[in-house]
């Protein structure tokens, strides 16, 4: 095998079972996503791909996105970035980049292209089937006007 890819799920009802605050269960997730790409780099995988966040994420209560889309930001910066950079990993974010805060943005278009990779670790946030179907249709027709 040679690309994994992890759908995080969960983390709130993980949190609400423990009588906890949903943010508890965020964080929770964010931690066992740095355990999950430790591990990637002993394992015998080029590829692993995390999906973090959907579209339909969007839905939830302005306090519940505003507070899993800084979960993110925080450990993109405290965790993945100096992690990827120390054991030779390319980090590509997919998903509708444009949609995300602003520091959150920043954050990933901070991760450099590398040079030969060892390994590639891909990360969804602001994900969607029907958004990418929407999506590459508005690309082509960009691609297609006169
Ligand atoms: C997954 O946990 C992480 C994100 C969507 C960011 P959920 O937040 O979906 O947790 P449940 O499914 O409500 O328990
Ligand atoms: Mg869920």
């Amino acid at each position: 095998m040679k690309h994994l890819a992890v759908i995080m799920d969960g983390n709130g009802r993980w949190a609400e079972q423990r009588g906890l605050l949903r943010s508890v269960g965020h964080e929770k997730g964010a931690n066992a996503f740095v355990e999950a790409i430790r591990d990637f780099v002993s394992l015998p995988l080029e590829v692993m791909t995390f999906y973090a966040f959907s579209t339909e994420n969007n839905n939830r209560n302005e306090e519940e996105v505003s507070n899993i889309l800084n979960v993110i930001a925080y450990f993109l910066q405290s965790k993945v970035f100096d992690f990827a950079r120390e054991n030779n990993i390319e980090v590509v974010f997919i998903g509708d980049l444009e949609k995300l805060p602003d520091d959150l943005q920043k954050t990933i278009y901070s991760f450099p292209r590398i040079v030969n990779p060892k390994k590639t670790l891909v990360i969804a946030v602001n994900y969607g089937g029907v958004n990418e179907v929407v999506r590459a249709v508005n690309k082509l027709i960009m691609l297609n006007a006169p």
